[in-house]
């Protein structure tokens, strides 16, 4: 909603258009707009504005139903036609299914049989998308069955930030990155995707998702996907996605070994003093659900075979920071002394997707004075000083883009197929013995078997 509301604001919704809610619990056009108006308050980008708003409500409806009680649909069909005939909408539909597993083929069975001829209809679909390979697969086929691939839109919010679409930018509209852009001259890659935030009221769902179906088997696999694939012919959905999956299917972890879990302890985090994870309502005292995951991957093609690819990802760390660091082999042959350069570290490319959106180069130079000293400084973009607008959010860009048709945002079905491929072979590692959970304090940058994982091989964590 408050996506709906930013686009409202920039006038960018259909001049004829109505948002119907639908859930069990029961309400009524009131209780919802009430509710909404709410969040919108609450969490959208842009000054509460009345006017707006009150435009936006009269757009909205709401329904109570059940899809699983005999005859539950047809509450929303009759409350769907009566919007479509009273605005004269011509029959174009975007279902947005934000609902638990177990509802999906219920839903998708009963709204594929009503899809008719006169408009398009097409369907968002939220994570998670199934649980390992097998559901993911029983759920494509179950939508097939009633959807085409092309009216489903399989969504991943991180696709829809700018700073990830701005990767695109980067590396295919400069032509000097992309000569760079490989195991001859990069040394290795670490992507991270950090939270401060715990797990909120979300134990119910979190218990059996864990980092690893929570994160890493989307939002962080998509920034790893665009990080590595190829330039793409054009910037068609076909084209990218094509691209993306072949990454994916190059994709392997060296071993059990390369896998790291944590699971947090109590500690402070910004200033707090928080609750371990075993503490959290709902989460079971003995639970090994994982809230962090680090691994090295390898991309096994020609751009980057041998290059680990670092990634981590966790909550209640010690900040909130999604990053994407390609850092750079040294200098071959640098002719100062060895003094000269003790402040100076590799050149990294740092993406900041987020909070501080913008990239940063770090460079040698030299620091003034007399004789030679260099030490590492950065060349810095950041959004905020380089365009006035704001940053629109994720969500605002992937509605907009399902109403155009658009999907070079979403995710394909072989692609959710391939990065469940790779989940699934760290989850079936992960049965063979019990973690020491908790493993790190909530606050920290994670367990210490993270920062081993590189040590072995002579690396380190950027540093915060
Ligand atoms: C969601 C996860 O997909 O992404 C959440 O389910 C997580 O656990 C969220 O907090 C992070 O999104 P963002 O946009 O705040 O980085």
């Amino acid at each position: 909603m408050p996506a709906l509301y930013a686009l409202m604001v920039r006038r960018l919704l259909p001049p004829r258009f109505a948002i119907i809610g639908v859930a069990r619990t029961e309400g009524n056009d009131d209780t919802w707009r009430a509710e909404m108006e709410q969040a919108v308050k609450d969490h959208a980008r842009d000054e509460f504005r009345q006017d707006v708003w009150d435009e936006l409500a009269s757009l909205m409806r709401y329904v109570s139903t059940d899809f699983a009680d005999e005859g539950g649909e047809d509450k929303l069909e009759q409350m769907i036609e009566a919007c479509e005939q009273q605005k004269d909408l011509g029959g174009n539909r975007v279902y947005y299914l934000a609902v638990p597993p177990a509802a999906f083929p219920t839903i998708v069975e009963a709204l594929g049989k009503r899809k008719d001829d006169r408009g398009w209809t097409r369907l968002i679909v939220e994570k998670p998308f199934g649980h390992d390979l097998a559901s993911a697969r029983e759920l494509n086929k179950l939508l097939w069955a009633h959807f085409e691939e092309r009216e489903i839109f399989r969504i991943d919010h991180y696709l829809g930030k700018e700073t990830v679409q701005n990767m695109l930018a980067l590396r295919f509209a400069n032509g000097i990155f992309e000569p760079i852009w490989n195991r001859q001259f990069v040394d290795h890659i670490q992507i991270t995707v950090a939270e401060s935030i715990g797990i909120e009221a979300r134990a119910g769902y979190y218990e059996s998702a864990g980092a690893i179906r929570d994160i890493f088997q989307n939002h962080l696999l998509q920034l790893l996907a665009l990080t590595a694939m190829e330039p793409p012919i054009d910037f068609t959905a076909e084209s990218v996605r094509n691209e993306k999956v072949k990454v994916l299917k190059s994709l392997h972890t060296p071993g059990p070994k390369s896998v790291v879990r944590g699971q947090y302890g109590r500690g402070y985090v910004e200033g707090e003093d928080v609750s371990a994870y075993r503490e959290e309502k709902g989460v079971k005292p003995d639970s090994v659900t994982e809230t962090y995951v680090a691994a090295k991957l390898y991309v096994d093609n020609w751009r980057w075979a041998d290059t680990p690819f670092y990634v981590r990802m966790g909550k209640r760390l010690a900040r909130r920071e999604t990053t994407i660091a390609l850092q750079f082999k040294r200098a071959p042959h640098p002719p100062f002394e060895e003094s000269a350069t003790e402040g100076l570290r590799p050149n990294v490319l740092l993406i900041h997707v987020q909070p501080d959106e913008g990239v940063s180069l770090a460079i040698g130079a030299k620091v003034p004075g007399q004789g030679m000293q260099i030490r590492t400084v950065h060349m810095d973009f950041l959004y905020g000083g380089a365009f006035r607008t704001g940053i629109p959010e994720a969500y605002e860009r992937l509605i907009l883009d399902v109403m155009l048709g658009e999907a070079t945002l979403f995710t394909r079905a072989d692609e959710t197929e391939e990065q469940w491929l790779l989940v699934d072979a760290i989850v079936a590692q992960w049965q063979r013995d019990k973690p020491g959970f908790p493993n790190y304090a909530a606050g920290t940058w994670g367990p210490p078997s993270a920062d081993e994982l590189l040590h072995r091989d002579g690396r380190s964590w950027r540093r915060h």
